[in-house]
């Protein structure tokens, strides 16, 4: 049974719908709590504005809702924060419903509402950051918030009640039909696992995000998932501050360079050794080796993210690189890479496949490889081949320090 809708402010209403049953989204999180889909309305007297829809399996509780306080005839507008499948699968039927609705929605995201609604006929308008909407007593401005998580997101700000509609930003995949915060249970921890897997690859545009925010005095936030942020949402825009915060390297002065190597016969930790102590003989670059042997994966993470650049060392194993190699590259979705240095190396036996493998995933993900000689050696590093190993530490040091080469961009 749909619930009736709930008032989150004068005017401004809950018609989203609640999915307790999901327990993974995306392929890739786990939503042991469910998870809900926020849409709201926004009645004044001069019509009615939807914000958001819902997935498209949850669309007939979605018109209940909206249908207990409107007629489709009165909806004027429709804005669309972020056109991903969970908030915009009912968006097809309402327009068709709703005559006179302008769909409101970021330039980026125009291919993508021609694409979902299979038509060139759509009455919509594009918006971004400042451009304002007013409408009988409410006065709504649009903020670009890109790649939050995706390059069309956008937020809102309902200046008369002090309300953000913040898009996916702020959500939490976390399903109770008590719906605001000081009402629901203890949800910090979806709420922080939300930011891991949606926001933190994207820490630069959160930043960005956050300082469009700081101009409103913000009473109330309205994700797109989860609960509604009515007590105290300064602290959840203090914890994005602080999970989004740039590790300031500049504090020492230094890069950061990490060497990860996986060893079977310790041909490749020698190599990596090696390396270490050529970077390390650069002046302004502090480096560190791991055994990807025996570390944790939130470790992994959290030193990815503070280095500047990274080398991978691995063995070569029936013609690829060990699994521990591939779950450190697999961590790599979830983080910002953006700048990022990386390059690979190691010892093998028969053909040393494993390095190749590992510089192609690498410029797959848009990360910087330095156009240096590949790093493989057969069996165990000779002297000549250990100075090698110094040199490549150096020369990738130097690049890190800002020696200009020439980097392709796949
Ligand atoms: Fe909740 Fe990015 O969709």
């Amino acid at each position: 049974m749909p619930h009736l809708p709930i008032t989150l402010a004068k005017d401004i209403y809950f018609v989203g719908v609640f999915d307790p049953d999901i327990r993974t989204f995306d392929i890739v999180m786990r939503t042991a709590n469910g998870s809900s889909y926020n849409a709201y309305l926004i009645k004044t007297d001069e019509g009615v504005i939807i914000v958001d829809t819902v997935k498209k399996e949850f669309q007939d509780d979605f018109f209940l809702h909206v249908e207990a306080l409107c007629s489709y005839d009165a909806i004027k507008y429709v804005i669309i924060h972020h056109i991903e499948p969970d908030h915009s699968g009912a968006l097809p039927e309402l327009i068709r419903r709703a005559p006179h609705a302008k769909v409101l929605i970021s330039p980026q995201a125009t291919m993508m509402l021609k694409a979902l609604t299979n038509t060139e006929e759509i009455n919509f308008e594009t918006i971004w950051t400042n451009k304002q909407l007013s409408l009988g007593g409410k006065t709504i401005t649009f903020l670009t918030t890109p790649y939050l998580h995706w390059p069309e997101t956008m937020s809102s700000y309902v200046h008369e009640d002090k309300l953000l509609f913040s898009g996916d930003v702020f959500g939490a995949h976390y399903y109770d039909k008590r719906l605001f915060n000081d009402k629901v249970g203890d949800f910090s921890y979806a709420f922080q696992y939300y930011y891991d897997h949606i926001m933190r690859p994207f820490q630069s545009y959160v930043r960005s995000a956050l300082k469009l925010y700081e101009r409103f005095d913000i009473a109330l936030i309205a994700p797109l998932h989860g609960p509604i942020l009515r007590d105290n949402p300064q602290q959840y825009i203090d914890s994005y501050q602080q999970w989004s915060h740039k590790t300031d390297n500049a504090n020492t002065g230094k890069k950061v360079l990490s060497i990860f190597y996986l060893t079977s016969y310790k041909n490749t930790q020698e190599m990596a050794q090696m390396i270490f102590e050529g970077s390390e003989s650069v002046e302004g670059v502090v480096a560190n080796m791991y055994d990807l042997a025996s570390i944790e994966e939130q470790n992994m993470m959290a030193i990815l993210e503070e280095s500047d650049g990274f080398l991978i060392g691995t063995p070569t194993i029936n013609a690829d690189a060990p699994k521990p190699v591939w779950d450190l590259l697999s961590c790599l979705m979830f983080l910002d890479k953006q700048g990022k240095c990386a390059g690979a190396f190691g010892s093998y036996g028969w053909s040393g496949e494993a390095v190749d493998h590992i510089l192609a995933r690498l410029k797959a993900l848009k990360l910087r490889v330095p156009p240096l000689t590949p790093l493989k050696i057969k069996l165990i590093p000779s002297e000549d081949e250990l100075q090698m190993c110094f040199d490549f530490g150096v020369e990738f040091a130097e690049i890190l320090q800002g020696k200009m080469v020439e980097i392709d961009l796949v």
